[in-house]
């Protein structure tokens, strides 16, 4: 386990609250620094002399509440993940704030549970060490949705007929969509039991009102007004992410996971490249960063430009997001599987070998397993005589896809 320091800031004006949670912390969190604030403006005072993995703020605080006080931290210290702890699960005004709130955490909230949202968040932020890389993704509003279906949903959610399911449908095909409302329903601060992993169900637990005056009110999803003539563009991303997402959803059938890991397979494969999304957002990735003729980024290039690559990146920005473990992990580790050991094949394995085949299926060079797959992976996992067959079912996806 990771054990790096961590140098964590509460803000409370409630001095009881605060020597409860430095009493808590001094018994159960042994990797973390913990300073504590009694307002805004003591936690801005701390923030310019110590740099802060992460904050955690209470939402109703006199003269400077937890949202304004997280709106002067993403702009004086982007890196910081931002955290909100609310007592009140029908504060919508913490919902059209997610641009500035990374994750909401309900109140009151033991410790062990506060510290595995957060560590979790601050492990994957160790992963990306360059601090303007932090400090990118950590700003990130929206990601660039596909403008077709960012039209389809807007005309959707305008009609007086739409349903839950329509609009869970639309949001099911895009990347940026699916992340942002996954976002939304897995704050701790609903409280719900299981995360939720299908954005059909997080529209009817968030409710189509909810759902409507996020999206069209504070425009919580954006569409793609960017450049042209870039080597990449957020329909190419878009065509692959649902090429591999029938994919793993079809590897994860074969292999007899659970139906629940099914439906993860087929999200996981709608989100694995949404760190593409990111690069939109990065100055000078298009000029640094070398692409192949089908529009894959060539790793190496990757991590000389960034020293890390899309996969990592969002990874991470899923991670603070609070979306499920196992998709953050599937989503981080899809080119590299081996830096995730697993017992059996699950969905990281799944989404590997959808997203390896169908590069090799699209290039129809040799059938050389080892230049696209994680072969040691995939053998420990007995998973080798699968690839024929695999291959088959993504050679003809592809030629349904084109
Ligand atoms: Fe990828």
């Amino acid at each position: 386990m990771n054990q790096r320091q961590h140098l964590i800031l509460f803000v409370d004006d409630d001095l009881f609250i605060l020597r409860g949670f430095q009493r808590s912390i001094d018994e159960y969190c042994d990797n973390w620094e913990a300073h504590f604030a009694l307002s805004g403006n003591e936690a801005l005072t701390k923030m310019s002399h110590h740099s802060y993995d992460a904050i955690i703020t209470d939402m109703h605080m006199p003269a400077m509440d937890g949202i304004q006080l997280l709106d002067a931290v993403s702009r004086i210290a982007p890196g910081v993940i931002r955290f909100v702890l609310s007592g009140n699960p029908s504060d919508v005004q913490i919902l059209k704030s997610t641009h500035l709130v990374h994750q909401m955490i309900p109140k009151p909230c033991e410790i062990e549970k506060i510290y595995d949202i957060v560590e979790r968040a601050c492990c994957l932020r160790d992963m990306l060490l360059a601090p303007q890389l932090l400090r990118i993704i950590n700003s990130i509003k929206t990601l660039p949705s596909v403008p077709r279906l960012y039209n389809q949903l807007l005309e959707q959610l305008q009609s007086k007929t739409s349903s839950s399911l329509d609009v869970g449908n639309i949001i099911a095909q895009d990347a940026a969509m699916t992340a942002k409302i996954l976002q939304l329903v897995n704050s701790a601060f609903f409280g719900l039991s299981d995360n939720v992993s299908s954005p059909q169900k997080a529209v009817t637990v968030l409710g189509l009102n909810t759902v409507k005056s996020l999206v069209l009110g504070i425009q919580v999803f954006s569409e793609y007004r960017g450049q042209r003539n870039l080597p990449i563009s957020v329909d190419t991303v878009w065509k692959r992410s649902m090429c591999v997402s029938s994919m793993a959803f079809f590897i994860a059938r074969s292999l007899n996971l659970s139906s629940q890991e099914r439906e993860d397979a087929r999200v996981s494969g709608v989100l694995h490249d949404v760190g593409m999304l990111l690069s939109f957002q990065i100055p000078g990735f298009f000029q640094n960063v070398r692409f192949d003729e089908y529009g894959q980024t060539e790793t190496e290039s990757e991590y000389q430009f960034l020293g890390t690559s899309h996969a990592e990146m969002g990874g991470y920005l899923l991670g603070i997001w609070g979306l499920p473990n196992s998709i953050v992990e599937a989503v981080t580790f899809h080119h590299m599987p081996s830096l995730q050991p697993a017992a059996k094949p699950g969905l990281l394995a799944s989404l590997h070998a959808a997203s390896g085949l169908l590069n090799m299926c699209q290039i129809k060079k040799d059938k050389n397993y080892a230049l696209y797959l994680d072969m040691p992976y995939l053998q420990k996992l007995g998973l080798t005589g699968h690839l024929d067959e695999w291959t088959l079912a993504a050679c003809d996806l592809l030629s349904h896809a084109n």
